[in-house]
């Protein structure tokens, strides 16, 4: 398996693997012309030149990304597709330069798994918000808010800085 920037020819693949979670309401629905304008923010994962897998690290503010539109083919879930997405989105965002990534997630357990640490949606900036507007759910949000600190060791945000503020 290889984990690559995403091209052109995997656009339709990607909107399949997000829209097939979003029918079973695990994901926010994407259109196939957002997958275009973003394309540059995907990563696949590919296997026997079968796209299998993706996910996008959007760039939030000047010491923040997000882990976006995480989807594994349905047969291929549980053999680590998703932790080397993870991995080259952080890979990714260290290049950057980028010290913290998060996400919102309705599968904590997954990014507790790869070295993330649930916090409290309220202590990330109003900027993370911006789909929200677009969500069917809004104001009954389900998902779980997770987060990691890139760099000093690479270890996972501490439990107490995080209940102080992490951008107070
Ligand atoms: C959640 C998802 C991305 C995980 O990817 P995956 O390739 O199946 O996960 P991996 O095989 O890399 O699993 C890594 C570890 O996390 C664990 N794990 C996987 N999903 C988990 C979950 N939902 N809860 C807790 N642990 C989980 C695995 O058991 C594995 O543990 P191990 O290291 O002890 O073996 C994938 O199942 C998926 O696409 N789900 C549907 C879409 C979705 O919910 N995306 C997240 C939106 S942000």
């Amino acid at each position: 398996m290889n984990v690559r920037n995403a091209r052109i020819s995997d656009a339709k693949v990607i909107c399949s693997l997000i829209n097939y979670y979003a029918e079973h309401d695990k994901m926010l629905f994407r259109a196939l012309a957002e997958i275009y304008e973003n394309l540059q923010t995907f990563l696949v994962a590919e296997q026997d030149g079968r796209t299998i897998g993706c996910c996008a690290l959007e760039v939030i503010w000047s010491d923040l990304a997000e882990i976006k539109s995480l989807a594994i083919q349905a047969e291929n879930r549980g053999k680590g597709v998703g932790t080397a997405l993870v991995s080259a989105a952080l890979e990714q965002a260290r290049a950057l330069g980028v010290p913290r990534v998060f996400a919102l997630t309705l599968e904590p357990g997954f990014f507790e798994r790869v070295g993330f640490a649930v916090v409290r949606k309220e202590d990330l900036p109003m900027k993370v918000w911006s789909d929200c507007a677009k969500c069917p759910k809004q104001t009954e949000c389900d998902e779980t808010a997770v987060i990691r600190t890139l760099g000093a060791g690479d270890a996972p945000v501490a439990e107490p800085v995080l209940q102080r503020s992490l951008w107070g």
